[in-house]
């Protein structure tokens, strides 16, 4: 029990960095949360127009659900998991940002590198085809997560399989503004500045 709760308090601390934030500001782009979505997210990073800053946003957001999910596994799988959730959450909900944070694709990816890392690559075809199809990221990565939970239960890995289907879920409500743009055929595309 102790160990689950200092991974989770790990976990939660790595989660909560905001790095789209962070990076945006360094670079003197402002307040992203002022711009296009509001989102923290690489995809809104963006719509600063500066490419490189959104990968750097996505890579970030990714390692650090990764080092979480990585760092605690060596007191066994639960810690791992344990860690790598409160890192989704507190992603989602950093207690620096008043609990606004942000959307969790990108650290959704990170802890499926830490704890299942082959599924990345699923991860990235599903993304990678439905963006090249759609152009929508919040579309592509609705799709990706609703698919990842059925691969790993099929590849048996059921503890996991169950973190990820948590993790779907909050993500698509976390996405709820996405989808009902989506419906409306509203929802801006990767590369529009709105
Ligand atoms: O899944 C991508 C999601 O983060 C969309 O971001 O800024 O378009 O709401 P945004």
């Amino acid at each position: 029990l102790p160990f689950t709760l200092l991974s989770l308090a790990f976990g939660y601390l790595l989660g909560s960095i905001p790095f789209g934030l962070i990076l945006t500001r360094m670079a003197g782009l402002g307040d992203v949360r002022k711009i296009g979505s509001g989102n923290i997210g690489a995809t809104n990073v963006l719509r600063t127009g500066n490419k490189k800053l959104a990968a750097a946003t996505l890579l970030l957001d990714a390692l650090k659900g990764s080092a979480a999910a990585f760092i605690a596994s060596y007191w066994g799988v639960e810690a791992g998991i344990a860690a790598g959730f409160a890192a989704f959450i507190g992603h989602l909900y950093p207690v620096w940002l008043g609990f606004k944070g942000g959307k969790g694709v990108a650290t959704y990816i990170g802890v499926l590198l830490g704890l299942a890392p082959l599924m990345v690559l699923a991860f990235a075809v599903i993304w990678l085809g439905m963006a090249k199809i759609s152009r929508y990221s919040s579309l592509s990565a609705l799709v990706a997560t609703a698919i990842i939970p059925v691969l790993l239960y099929a590849a048996g890995n059921e503890k996991v399989a169950l973190l990820f289907t948590a993790m779907t879920v909050i993500t698509w409500v976390k996405h709820r503004a996405n989808i009902r743009r989506l419906l409306a055929g509203t929802e801006s595309k990767i590369g529009d500045k709105g």
